[in-house]
C-alpha cells in the first residue's frame, strides 16, 4: 500500500526527515509516534502528494507520485479547517461538492457519514459551536466523502478529552474493517497501543518500527512502579543505580537492570530520607517506557 525508500525532506539547513524507509500493507492501522517536530507532518505531506522529497523515492497504492492516486486517499491535516459560520451538513456537502459528487449522492453519503461519526443529530448547529472533540468528529466525516482506501490522519485527536478521544478511535476501527487502511499519528502512547504497527519517529529519523506487542517485547530493562507521596524522589534516588527515573501519571517508572536489587535500593534511600513507599512493584513495560528509552538512546 506505502512504501518508503530513504526519504529525505530539508527546508533549507533544516533536516525535517533524515532518510525514512518503511512500508504499510493494506488493512494495516499504522502509527506514526514521536515528539513535537520529529517529521511526523512531513512524512505525510509528502506521502499525500502535498510536499515534493527533496530524495528517496515513495510508492503509494502503487504510484510513485501520490497526485495519481489522489481519488482514493483521504487526508485529515493536523489544523483541520472547516468553515465555522456553515453548518455542519454545510461543511460536509461543500467537500462532497469539491470532490465532483452529484447532489444526491452527496446528501446520502453526508447523512450517512454523520450518522456513523454520531453527529447526524447536530447536522444544524453551525461548525463554531461544536465541542473540539466533535470538530475532529467533523474532520474525520469529510474526509470520508470520496470513500477514501488509504485514510492519512495527522493528530486527529490531539486536545481532545479521552472519551471523545475512545470514540473516535472506534470509528477508525469500523472504517479499517470495511477494508480502508489507515496511517495515523499520534502523540498519545495509548492511541499507538491501537496500532497493528508502530513506528517512532525522531529528528527525522525512524528509530524503531514493529506492533505494539513487538516493541515491548524488545525493552531490554526492568521497570517498578513505584507509588509514594514523596516530591523530591528524583533527587533522592539520583545516586543510585538506576538506569532512569520517569514521572508516569501520579507514580513514577524506575528503569533499571535487576529489579529485585533496585527495588531493594529504592526502599533503602526512601526509608533513610522518612519518604513513605505506598506501593513498590514490578510491571511490564509499556510503549511509553520503551519510546523514552528509545528517545534517551539516540538523543
Ligand atoms: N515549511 C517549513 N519550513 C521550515 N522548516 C519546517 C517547515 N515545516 C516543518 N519544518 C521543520 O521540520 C521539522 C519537522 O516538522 P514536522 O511538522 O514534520 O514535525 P511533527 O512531527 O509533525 O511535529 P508536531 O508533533 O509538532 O506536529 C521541524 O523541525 C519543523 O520546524
Ligand atoms: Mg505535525
Amino acid at each position: 500500500m506505502i512504501a518508503l525508500e530513504n526519504i529525505r525532506k530539508h527546508y533549507g539547513a533544516t533536516v525535517a526527515v533524515d532518510g525514512v524507509t518503511l512500508s504499510v500493507a493494506a488493512g494495516e492501522i499504522f502509527g506514526l509516534v514521536g515528539p513535537d517536530g520529529a517529521g511526523k507532518t512531513t512524512v505525510i505531506r509528502m506521502l499525500c502528494g502535498i510536499l515534493a522529497p527533496t530524495g528517496g523515492s515513495l510508492s503509494v497504492m502503487g504510484a510513485a507520485n501520490p497526485e495519481a492516486v489522489k481519488d482514493q486517499l483521504g487526508y485529515v491535516p493536523q489544523k483541520f479547517s472547516l468553515y465555522g459560520d456553515l453548518t455542519v451538513m454545510e461543511n460536509i456537502r461543500i467537500l462532497g461538492s469539491l470532490y465532483g459528487q452529484g447532489d444526491a449522492e452527496i446528501e446520502a453519503r453526508a447523512t450517512a457519514i454523520l450518522s456513523f461519526t454520531n453527529l447526524l443529530p447536530f447536522k444544524d448547529r453551525l461548525a463554531d459551536n461544536l465541542s473540539g472533540g466533535m470538530k475532529q468528529k467533523l474532520a474525520l466525516a469529510a474526509g470520508l466523502m470520496h470513500k477514501p482506501r488509504l485514510y492519512f490522519l495527522d493528530e486527529p485527536t490531539t486536545g481532545v478529552d479521552p472519551v471523545s478521544r475512545r470514540e473516535f478511535w472506534r470509528m477508525l476501527y469500523n472504517l479499517n474493517k470495511e477494508g480502508t487502511t489507515v496511517f495515523v499519528s499520534t502523540p498519545y502512547m495509548d492511541e499507538a497501543e491501537l496500532c497493528t504497527r508502530v513506528a517512532f519517529m525522531h529528528n527525522g529519523r525512524i528509530v524503531a518500527c514493529d506492533s505494539p506487542r513487538g516493541l515491548r517485547g524488545s525493552y531490554p530493562h526492568k521497570v517498578l512502579e513505584l507509588a509514594t507521596p514523596g516530591k523530591n524522589v528524583k533527587q533522592l534516588l539520583a545516586g543510585s543505580r538506576l538506569i532512569d527515573i520517569n514521572p508516569f501519571g501520579d507514580k513514577y517508572h524506575l528503569v533499571a537492570a535487576d529489579a529485585e536489587a533496585a527495588a531493594a535500593e529504592v526502599r533503602a534511600v526512601l526509608d533513610a530520607a522518612g519518604v513513605p513507599v505506598v506501593s513498590l512493584d514490578e510491571v511490564p513495560p509499556t510503549l511509553e517506557d520503551v519510546f523514552v528509552a528509545l528517545a534517551s538512546e539516540v538523543a
